[in-house]
């Protein structure tokens, strides 16, 4: 299955990425994961990438894409993929296109993970990431055992940058102005299911895989 989860910062888009590519046996392709990962190893990436995740804008189509085309060409993105975060602008989505035209493969379904703004700032002023294997955990609705340690790998877990509530209110401003004209995008073509993402963790992904059974290849 070759998938795309859109939806606004906060949506559950990591933490049901998680699930879904367990559950389908895809690799999970996060380019916000990603460039956190350039970032704390300190690459030449990492250090441009940062400035745009700081200020909570997007990083510049040129380079994001290149990523993508990159990882996209690993052997275990063969039989399919999910990708979390990519695209989100339209230029994006035409270009992962022509990557997949250039693997004569094509997408299977966009899904889009909807939650109102309210439910968007309680989950993102208490996420919490591990530092080790990036587990993504909430304060309140989905804490560790121990505060502040990874229950999967015991690594340490903090806050993200740009999780701050003035950052937080300009990345929801960058979604609706640059990812949001995707939903029409992927709905004109027939490719986009959306669901209601409210509701407890495991209610959401037992949702989102039986959508998505019928387009397991
Ligand atoms: P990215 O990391 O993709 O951030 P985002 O899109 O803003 O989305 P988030 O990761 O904040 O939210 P999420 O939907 O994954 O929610 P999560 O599952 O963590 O991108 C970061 C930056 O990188 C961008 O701003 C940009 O600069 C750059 N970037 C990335 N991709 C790019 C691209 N394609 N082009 C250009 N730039 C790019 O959940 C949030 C919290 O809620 C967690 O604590 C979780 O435990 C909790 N939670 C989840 N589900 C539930 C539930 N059902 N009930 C209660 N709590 C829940
Ligand atoms: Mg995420």
């Amino acid at each position: 299955m070759r998938l795309v989860l859109v939806g606004p910062p906060g949506a559950g888009k990591g933490t049901q990425a998680e699930f879904i590519a367990d559950h389908f046996a895809i690799p999970k392709i996060s380019t916000g994961d990603i460039f956190r990962g350039n970032v704390s190893g300190g690459s030449d990436l990492g250090k441009l990438a940062k400035k745009y995740m700081d200020a909570g804008d997007l990083v510049p189509d040129e380079v994001t894409v290149a990523m993508v085309r990159e990882r996209l060409a690993e052997d275990d993105a063969k039989v399919g993929f999910l990708l979390d975060g990519f695209p989100r602008t339209i230029g994006q989505a035409h270009e992962l296109d022509a990557i997949l035209n250039e693997f004569d493969a094509a997408l299977d379904i966009v899904l889009d993970l909807e939650v109102d703004n309210d439910e968007v700032v309680r989950r993102l002023s208490g996420r919490r990431l591990c530092k080790r294997c990036g587990h993504v955990w909430h304060v309140e609705f989905d804490p560790p055992k121990v505060p502040g340690i990874c229950d999967k790998c015991g690594g340490e877990l903090y806050h993200r940058d740009d999780d701050y509530p003035d950052t937080v209110r300009h990345r929801l401003d960058v979604y609706v102005r640059q990812t949001r004209p995707l939903i029409e995008f992927y709905n004109g073509r027939e490719q986009l299911v959306g669901m209601d993402a409210h509701g407890p963790v495991e209610d959401v992904t037992e949702r989102a895989i039986a959508l998505l059974a019928p387009f397991a290849g």
